[in-house]
């Protein structure tokens, strides 16, 4: 029998705020944490849902470093917009605090403070590398150099963005300081360590013989982290931002951003409500975190082996973890623009906050990696939300309005069929319930959706439209119970669609029913007046599709071009040389395509010292009518050349850009046929 828990204590993991919250984050973590949550409340348990933006870590001073700001105007311009976006999806976190927070740099410092005084860590020299010009150690963001492996230059001392693979700073080719352009020197310098083998033996017993239900991905990283053993963990960094480190002679030294960050969660908690302990403190509470697969290492191995040094706290019941989103068949990436952006899909699809919830829960990634696509979510609104949900809703209240003036007829004797259909709907709850209570969320909101595909099946196998001149007593318990099931949907899908939940229960002018009444068939009484139906989901068309399959195509556009690298250079050529070649501002008098041909065009040329043909092989970059009256630059002493009988006396100048477009080059103002170019 699994254990009963007093109450619980959710935490997901807090973002970093140095860009704002996309799809894959919402997938991955905050949906499912949602759902959880809110129905943990609905079934009346006492519950807290804790989170907050995760303001230190160097991608956040890089960022400031590159606009000129600060970081804390980096972390109070994103702090703020994945805040107001959270809120618009109806996450509903009880709190969504800050890491820049004085109640988390006092909680941050003093847990810190409680492990140095009691000698939980131990001190280690080490040699880093250092920038003597700005007099600051360097993160390994901080240095880039040439990749030693496919040799691009750009790469970070922690990884080579062009090809992939992770790097220590030492293996960079010329190795510079991003902060000055200097080279920089190895520099000894302290630091505290977490010696996480001494918590090993305690880890292996709780999660690997403890913990056998928990995900598979999450069991098996953390078997092969224990396996692999435990070394001790840096907890400190000399940087500037983010909290000091708590103790003399630490000057410019703070706390490693995955310390403080974690214990975020307690000083949102604090911040939260002064009985914070409760939640934290007593074994009576179930905490879990929802994280990404990127983060199991820090919540199953390190923070639980920070809390058990500190003492007193709880360790996590679970840490579902799911795995990564991917967008339209590409990983997504804040760096390259290359994901669904929450604050803009709320500008982009307003009103549309519970399709987005649907969708990302219906392929959030929970055992595999997955893919969303604009195609599968105008799918799944289309033929699920609109099609099943909204359609079925839509019928009940509409033929309700239509025979009995929108007041809920009685039941009468039920048939044998609703007796089946009744007992299917009931069976729902304890499946839908499971799925929740053990993570499976895909499976649950597949349970909550099935409310609505067996009233759509109920409605189209009774077909009341035509049952209403024969049998219109009949009818009357048919619409009893499809707005019972109306009744059920907006109970069952709150978790998942809480705008649309509320919506259900507008029209059909009732409270919320409380998630005990799941499956009963007497939530609403004969005689009770529902409200005007209005349609619950909106089809969405192509056209909004392709806006956004654009966007995309464009970013993907700009990403080639960015990543393309120039040839290398060609051998040198002397000033004599370049002398040699004759180039003239030309004007293009006449284009025509070469017949039987697909590349050629044949072209009159004015080129100031005479009237001639070229042939360029160009006709799938331009039509004829786009070049004539152009000027060009030619290169007009190029020895004579035959193409399909025709003699091409010249070339013209071009550059083939990344994406193998080819650009003109002309004069940038009119320029006199025939004036030399050198
Ligand atoms: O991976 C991330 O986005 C981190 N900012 C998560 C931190 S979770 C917690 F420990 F604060
Ligand atoms: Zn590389």
């Amino acid at each position: 029998m699994s254990k009963e828990f007093k109450r619980y204590l959710i935490t997901s993991a807090l973002p970093y705020a140095n860009g704002p919250v996309h799809i894959g984050h919402l997938a991955g973590v905050y949906i499912p944490s949602d759902i959880y949550t809110r129905y943990l409340r609905l079934r009346g348990r006492d519950v807290i849902s804790v989170c907050g933006s995760d303001e230190h870590g160097v991608p956040i001073t890089i960022k400031a470093k590159k606009e000129g700001i600060t970081p804390q105007q980096v972390v109070d311009r994103y702090h703020a917009i994945i805040k107001d976006s959270f809120e618009k999806l109806g996450i509903s976190f009880d709190i969504y605090s800050r890491t820049s927070s004085p109640v988390h740099a006092e909680t941050a410092s003093a847990f810190f403070r409680k492990l140095y005084d009691e000698g939980k860590f131990v001190e280690q020299t080490t040699e880093q590398f250092y920038d003597e010009e700005a007099k600051s150690f360097l993160a390994d963001r901080y240095i880039t150099g040439t990749c030693p492996k496919c040799g691009a230059d750009g790469a970070y001392g922690d990884q080579c963005e062009v090809c992939g693979s992770t790097l220590s700073p030492d293996e960079l080719v010329n190795p510079r300081s991003t902060l000055s352009g200097a080279t920089p020197v190895k520099r000894e310098t302290k630091h505290w360590y977490l010696p996480l083998d001494q918590y090993e033996q305690m880890l292996r017993e709780w999660i690997l013989e403890g913990h056998k239900e928990w995900k598979s991905n999450v069991y098996g990283q953390c078997k092969s982290w224990l396996d692999g053993g435990l070394l001790p963990r840096a907890v400190s960094r000399d940087l500037e931002w983010g909290i000091p480190v708590p103790v003399e002679g630490a000057e410019g030294k703070v706390l490693y951003v995955w310390f403080d960050a974690p214990i975020g969660y307690i000083s949102a908690t604090k911040e939260l409500t002064p009985d914070w302990e409760k939640y934290w403190k007593s074994e009576d509470t179930k905490l879990v975190h929802f994280i990404g697969k990127d983060n199991i290492v820090f919540h199953c191995i390190v923070f639980p082996s920070m809390l058990k040094a500190h003492g007193g706290y709880i360790l996590p019941e679970n840490v579902p973890s799911n795995e990564f989103l991917n967008l339209e068949g590409n990983k997504i990436s804040t760096s390259k623009n290359w994901a669904v952006w929450l604050h803009e899909y709320l500008v982009d699809f307003p009103g549309k906050e519970d399709v987005l919830r649907y969708a990302l829960c219906a392929t959030a990634p929970e055992t595999k990696d997955n893919d969303f696509t604009w195609k599968d979510y105008q799918a799944r609104n289309n033929n699920e939300l609109v099609a099943v949900l909204g359609n079925f809703v839509n019928r009940a209240l509409v033929l309700t309005q239509k025979y009995y003036d929108g007041v809920v007829p009685t039941c009468g004797e039920l048939t044998d069929y609703d007796r089946d259909t009744i007992a299917e709907l009931s069976s729902i709850k304890a499946s839908l319930e499971s799925n929740i209570e053990n993570y499976r969320f895909r499976e649950a909101l597949k349970d909550a959706m099935n409310f609505a595909r067996i009233g759509n099946k109920y409605l189209a196998d009774s077909e009341p439209w035509k049952l209403i001149k024969t049998d219109a007593e009949r009818v009357k318990t048919i619409l009893n119970i499809a707005l019972q099931i109306t009744a059920n949907i907006a109970i069952a899908i709150e978790p998942f669609m809480p705008f649309s939940a509320a919506k259900i229960l507008a029209m059909l002018e009732c409270e919320k029913f409380g998630w005990e009444r799941l499956g009963a068939m007497d939530l609403l009484a004969a005689g009770h007046r529902i409200g005007e139906p209005s349609l619950l989901f909106e089809k969405i068309e192509d056209d909004v599709i392709q806006k956004q399959l654009d966007r995309l195509t464009e970013i993907a556009k700009q990403n080639a071009a960015a990543e393309v690298k120039a040839e290398p250079q060609k051998a040198e050529c002397t000033f004599d040389e370049f002398q040699k070649m004759d180039i003239r501002v030309s004007t293009i008098l006449e284009a025509e395509k070469l017949p039987k041909t697909k590349k050629l065009l044949k072209l009159t040329i004015d080129t100031g010292i005479d009237k001639r043909t070229i042939v360029s092989g160009i006709a799938e970059h331009f039509s004829p009518e786009e070049l004539v009256g152009k000027q060009v630059l030619v290169l007009v002493n190029l020895a004579p050349r035959d193409f399909k009988g025709i003699t091409s006396q010249g070339m013209i100048l071009m550059a083939e850009d990344a994406t193998g477009a080819l650009r003109l080059l002309q004069p940038n103002e009119k320029t006199n046929n025939g004036a030399m170019v050198g």
